[in-house]
């Protein structure tokens, strides 16, 4: 991860330096400085470039002199505009434009100086590279920054406000890790042991595997796993860190290592894609590490289902009927509609074992959520308005924004099966609602949301100074989302 540092304002003796200026404000002084050491450059530069301090804009002046070996100016958009995700693009994007080797700052400028730790944690996220995988060992350095020193003008206050930050930072590394590592290193086994060592962050860590879950009756799971040569697993983690009556909240993650589609198998063009199928299960993690990390006064629960959706000679069938832990049965019309059947056990068991105070599912669940919504939205589906607009208040603070979908008698009428309580598939109309309204067969009267992220968890170009690939989308906003609502002080 990015070194982070905090220094007061001034101007450094060289390096490579970002500095952040928002629209129609005074220059900062360290821009004045700036621009005085290297004999006028900045002020050239930015007439030249007709530079206004537009949001997403930048100006690079190369080797200005005075020991640099480039100045950025960054624009950050109005002022009055300004926070956190703002911040945060500022600093993924002084962060992605430097070179690995150069020794690089970031100044504030005349952005307000309360927002300099969110400004690191972009800039963490921004220099984020998976390099696990390269023979040579330095290759992998070439695409990372090593340390960034962030100039405020008061860094004490700004390092206080980074602690918390950083471990939120450590979390959204730790899912994009996740869902980059691919499907043959990553199989449920693997997958669980890396969350066991999150037992180090004080998290409780429980493990079920096959026979715990066929004791259980996790027939529609068990269902999707039997046609993989690896084991399937859930794995419960727990954060105690609220009043110790106190009803957990509970995040529940599809944990799919990869998805053939099963005997319904998926077309050969992108199923490269379908490792990234484990990504809610991922996120599930990443914010459990987080609220561990930054010791968050909540008591949560995440629970996550591995499974691996293959085809073979013990795969199930189109047509197989899968009794779930609920009781209630399901005709698997379609095995590529199997992170339902995953959820819906995991669902009912976080319910039935935890009565969590609400509960959000996260998964990369329908491509009809990428047709409704695109790469900007994931699809909010829930029971309960007052928890869709905490969810999507959360993701306007964040950036990791949702849109709320609608659920109704209608779509769910679309499940009715011939000879099983319920179908896995509703057709094509409405994919990923009907998709919302099976997992709605399986909480109660809990208040839940699921967050369809199939179209969020990874991007295909690097957007707002993040890179590309994945992305960690949900663990900014849950976290930001139990902070909010729920930390008791
Ligand atoms: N994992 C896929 C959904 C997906 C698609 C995730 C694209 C990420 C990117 C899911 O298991 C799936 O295959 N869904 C089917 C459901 C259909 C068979 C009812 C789909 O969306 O086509
Ligand atoms: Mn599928
Ligand atoms: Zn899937």
């Amino acid at each position: 991860m990015l070194q982070i540092s905090f220094s007061s304002q001034t101007l450094p003796d060289g390096g490579a330096l970002a500095l952040l200026l928002a629209e129609g404000q005074d220059r900062p002084a360290i821009f004045e400085a700036a621009d005085k050491a290297t004999g006028g450059a900045l002020s050239r530069a930015v007439e030249a470039d007709d530079f206004t301090g537009k949001e997403g804009s930048t100006c690079v002046v190369l080797a200005p002199g005075a020991g640099f070996s480039r100045i950025v100016l960054i624009g950050v958009g109005k002022a009055d505009a300004l926070g956190p995700k703002e911040a945060e693009a500022a600093g993924g994007v002084a962060a992605s434009v430097f070179g690995a080797q150069e020794t690089a700052s970031v100044a504030l400028g005349n952005v307000p100086q309360a927002l300099a730790a969110s400004v690191a944690q972009g800039a963490v996220l921004g220099a984020y590279h998976f390099s696990l995988y390269y023979s040579t060992p330095d290759a992998g350095k070439k695409h990372r920054l090593a340390a960034m020193t962030v100039l405020t003008e008061d860094p004490t206050a700004a390092a206080a406000a980074w602690a918390p930050l950083s471990a939120v930072a450590r979390g959204v590394i730790l899912t994009r890790d996740l869902v980059t590592e691919p499907a043959n290193v990553l199989n449920p086994e693997e997958f669980t042991a890396r969350v066991t060592t999150l037992r180090s962050l004080g998290l409780e860590v429980d493990v079920l595997d096959r026979a715990d879950m066929e004791k259980l009756g996790f027939g529609a799971l068990l269902g999707v796993a039997q046609g993989s040569a690896n084991e399937p697993r859930t794995v419960i983690m727990r954060w105690n860190g609220g009043a110790k009556d106190d009803a957990p909240l509970a995040f529940i993650g599809k944990g799919v290592t990869f998805d053939s589609g099963g005997i319904s198998i998926k077309p050969a063009a992108g199923m490269e894609e379908m490792k990234e199928d484990m990504a809610g299960a991922a996120t599930v993690t990443g914010l459990m590490a987080a609220l561990a990390g930054r010791k968050a006064k909540v008591n949560a629960v995440g629970v996550i289902g591995l499974v691996e959706n293959m085809v073979s000679g013990t795969a199930q069938r189109p047509g197989d009927v899968v009794r779930s832990a609920s009781g209630q049965t399901i005709e698997v019309l379609n095995t590529d509609a199997e992170g339902r059947l995953v959820l819906a056990d995991i669902l009912w068991y976080a319910r039935d074992r935890f009565a969590p105070k609400l509960m959000v599912d996260l998964a990369t669940l329908t491509g009809a959520i990428i047709i409704s919504l695109g790469h900007e939205y994931a699809g909010l589906f829930s029971n309960n308005d007052a928890l869709s607009a905490t969810l999507t208040a959360a993701g306007e603070v964040t950036g990791d924004k949702l849109w709320r979908m609608p659920l109704g008698a209608e779509y769910d009428a679309m499940l009715k099966s011939d000879i099983a309580d319920m179908k896995n598939i509703g057709g094509r109309p409405g994919g990923s609602i009907t998709a919302a309204q099976f997992l709605k067969r399986f909480v109660g009267e809990t208040p839940w949301a699921h967050l369809d992220i199939a179209g969020t968890a990874w991007s295909k170009t690097s957007r707002n100074g993040q890179p590309k690939g994945a992305s960690g989308f949900g663990v900014r906003l849950l976290n930001e989302f139990v902070r909010k609502n729920y930390e008791t002080v």
